[in-house]
């Protein structure tokens, strides 16, 4: 099985690959193939709908991996009540082709004092619009879940990550059984 691990934050120094990388290391553990893809790293030109984008590296790198993932564990950081500009423009490039049917689990960093829900609800939104399967489970963690170096340290946040990528795995696996059957 194959899960694609997106990391959605546009900055060097980012909470949300903390939580995209805990992600990638539960499911490694749980003898999951990692599909990883950072937008902070992985620089994608700006989505134009020109067809020649196609022929960019990274973009055929990023539609690559979603066409060979199983399932998608999706993380963004929360920018103005919604999800980062960087992986909604990742997002544009991709489309039901790459998510009909194939389960996502959703997490997000926020800035604390409650923020992180509007992201997680646009998020659901935009992946309900390409047809994925996104699971009623979902994460916030705040800043105080990481280390200085935005390492996802908190005991608490960790077995969060943990259940949602369990969940993921559980779902994807039953999807996956149903469409080798038919
Ligand atoms: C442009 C911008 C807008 C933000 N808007 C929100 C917000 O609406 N709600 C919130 O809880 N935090 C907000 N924050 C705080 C970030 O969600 C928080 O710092 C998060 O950890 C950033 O993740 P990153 O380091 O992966 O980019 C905002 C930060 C920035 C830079």
């Amino acid at each position: 099985m194959k899960i694609m691990v997106i990391a959605g934050s546009p900055t060097a120094e980012s909470r949300t690959r903390g939580i995209a990388q805990y992600a990638a290391e539960v499911l490694r553990e749980m003898n999951v193939e990692v599909l990883y893809f950072d937008v902070g790293i992985d620089r994608l030109p700006l989505f134009t709908g020109d067809a020649t984008s196609a022929e960019n590296e990274t973009v055929k790198k990023l539609a690559d991996y979603a066409e060979q993932a199983d399932g998608f564990f999706v993380t963004s950081p929360e920018y103005h009540s919604g999800m980062s500009g960087a992986l909604k423009n990742a997002l544009d490039f991709l489309g039901g082709k790459h998510f009909k049917n194939k389960p996502s689990a959703i997490a997000v960093a926020a800035g604390g004092g409650k923020g992180g829900i509007n992201a997680l609800a646009n998020l659901r939104t935009v992946l309900r619009g390409i047809y994925s399967l996104v699971i009623p489970d979902q994460y916030v963690a705040d800043p105080v879940n990481f280390d200085e170096g935005n390492v996802l340290v908190d005991e608490l946040a960790q077995t969060r990550v943990r259940e949602l990528a369990t969940q993921l795995k559980e779902l994807t696996e039953l999807v996956s059984a149903n469409k080798a059957k038919n």
